[in-house]
Formats: structure tokens, sequence, C-alpha cells
């Protein structure tokens, strides 16, 4: 019970955290600084990354392997905010294999208002798979395009 409270808590902090945070420093810092999505992205990396996206501030961003949702929390709160955020993770995959369902409504809840999140669990190989991706975007046309990150610094 405890536990449950105490992960309770720590969404919940997670959640309004990343809210107050607009800079892209500073999303970036929150995001590595909190351990529930802690990136495994090389925290310089991460940086340069959040400074780009906020300059570009996507419409379609699309990262492959997710795990604890570090990037795909800081590409959510520094795209566009009607965004379609798409993340496809590899269920049971290498370098952390995957995220579990309740994860699912953590990672909704880093969205901004009006975006758009697509969490697609699936090998992004299979024709079942681009398919989907191309039903939400319509087209190919992704702007930013995260791919899976097992290196540390
Ligand atoms: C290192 S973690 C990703 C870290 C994450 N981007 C972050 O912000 O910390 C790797 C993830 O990639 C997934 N994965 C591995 N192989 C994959 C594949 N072929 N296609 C999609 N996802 C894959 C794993 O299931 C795991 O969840």
């Amino acid at each position: 019970m405890l536990v449950k409270l105490g992960r309770a808590a720590s969404a919940v902090s997670l959640v309004l955290g990343l809210r107050l945070q607009s800079r892209p420093e500073a999303v970036a810092a929150f995001a590595l600084s909190h351990d529930l999505i802690k990136p495994w992205q090389v925290p310089s990396e991460l940086y340069r990354l959040a400074k780009i996206v906020a300059t570009l501030r996507p419409e379609k961003v699309m990262e492959i392997g997710t795990f604890k949702g570090g990037n795909l929390c800081v590409l959510c709160r520094l795209s566009s905010p009607t965004a379609d955020i798409i993340s496809v993770d590899l269920p049971g995959g290498k370098f952390g294999g995957g995220y579990s369902a309740m994860r699912s409504f953590l990672y909704r809840s880093c969205c901004k208002y009006s975006q758009a999140m697509h969490l697609i669990r699936g090998d992004p190989h299979s024709n079942e798979i681009l398919t989907r991706v191309k039903s939400i975007t319509q087209s190919l046309d992704i702007l930013l395009l995260m791919v899976i990150t097992p290196m540390k610094e």
C-alpha cells in the first residue's frame, strides 16, 4: 500500500513538475532528475536535442524505443502544442524491454492539452506498424525521429 502511494506521489510530482518547466534546458534537467522517467540518453545530447526541438516545435515526432519515457516526455513538452507524438516500442526489446500499460497513462499525462500521443507497441519493421504510423501522419513527413539510445555518458 505504502509503495503504491509512493509511486502515485512520484507520478504526480512528475506530471506537475514537468508542466512548470518551459525552457528546454529546464525540461531536460527535470526529466534527468526524475527517477520515474530518467532518460538513458547521454545528458549532453539530451540538452542539445531539447534546444533543437524547442526551436523547431515539430508537429510530428516519432521516437523508436521509449522504455521509461524520459525522452518522450521531453519531446512532448517542447514540440508544438498541437503535435502528434508517436512512440513505437518493441515489447521485450533490447536495452529495457518496453513498458507496462500503466506507464502509457503516465506518458499521456505528460502531453500538452491539444497534442495527440500515439503509443504503439510492436515491431517498427513490420508492415502493420508502418501502416499504423502512416494512418496517423497521413504521410511520413516526420520532422523529428528519435531512435533507440542505449549509450550513457
Ligand atoms: C534504451 S531504451 C530507450 C530509452 C529511451 N529513449 C529513454 O528516453 O530513456 C530502449 C528501448 O527500445 C526498445 N527496443 C529495442 N529494440 C527495438 C526495436 N527493434 N524496435 C522498437 N523498439 C525497440 C526496448 O524495448 C526499450 O524499451
